[in-house]
């Protein structure tokens, strides 16, 4: 059975202020995030190919930081552009995978935010083992703070449970073909509510499994982050 990874690095990090380039270029120690996070797939060796998916001007850069970053493992990399929102750009990897490489009803793809670049082995592992069993996994983590719903932006509409509440991080892992067909049944005002890739498979009514996240597989968002990221790594 074949295994796919898509480093997800097709934004342009607007709350992260930065106008030069795009925050999952930015460096974390000795190498831009991207190579970092990168680099954790590579590592695991579970993976048939790494495909990177960034916005359409930044192909070239990609092609040669990783290059110059991740050169053991580069021979294992696709760089390729992504589209115009997050579910395009798993759209557009889902398309590079079918054209170009040989795939069948187990094969799996394993979508991951590519500013995430403190995920686990463990984690990375257990998506694998979920999604075989399962058919599609989310990476949570317990919700910390109460969650408060406004729907008028106002005044509260409802206070859920905080124990049957999570908050989702990546990877999300599931069975391509299942995938590329729940994709295919979208309508245009579906897809522009439905932000995350599992959500589109808890409106079809197929199960999702949890698989456990950690406080420390952060995503950077903001400068604050990129402050928290540095001090992970012993900056
Ligand atoms: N992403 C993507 N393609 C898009 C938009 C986002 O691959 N069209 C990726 C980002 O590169 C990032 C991940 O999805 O790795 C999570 O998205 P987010 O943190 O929201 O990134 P940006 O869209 O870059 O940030 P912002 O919303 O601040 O512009």
């Amino acid at each position: 059975m074949n295994v796919f990874v898509a480093i997800l690095a097709g934004g342009s990090g607007v709350r992260m202020g930065n106008s030069d380039k795009p925050k999952q270029y930015l460096m974390l120690g000795s190498k831009p995030i991207l190579a970092h996070t990168v680099e954790k797939f590579q590592v695991s060796g579970l993976f048939e190919s790494v495909i990177v998916l960034c916005p359409q001007a930044w192909v070239q850069q990609t092609r040669d930081l990783l290059r110059r970053y991740c050169p053991e493992f580069f021979d294992q990399i696709v760089i390729t552009a992504g589209g115009s929102t997050r579910n395009e750009t798993v759209a557009c990897a889902v398309t590079y995978i079918e054209e170009h490489f040989d795939v069948d009803e187990e094969t799996l793809l394993l979508t991951h935010d590519a500013v995430r670049p403190f995920v686990s082995h463990r984690i990375i592992e257990e998506n694998v083992e979920t999604a075989r069993r399962c058919g599609a996994c989310d990476t949570v983590i317990p919700a910390s703070d109460t969650i408060v719903e406004s729907v008028d932006s106002a005044s509260i509409s409802a206070i859920p449970n905080r124990k049957n509440l999570y908050q989702g991080q990546t990877p999300q892992t599931f069975n391509l073909r299942k995938l590329e067909k729940l994709m295919g049944t979208l309508t245009d005002e579906e897809k522009n509510i439905l932000t995350d890739a599992c959500k589109i498979f808890v409106l079809r009514g197929e199960r999702v499994e949890l698989v456990r996240g950690d406080v420390s597989n952060m995503k950077i968002t903001y400068p604050q982050d990129m402050r928290v990221a540095k001090a992970l790594i012993g900056e």
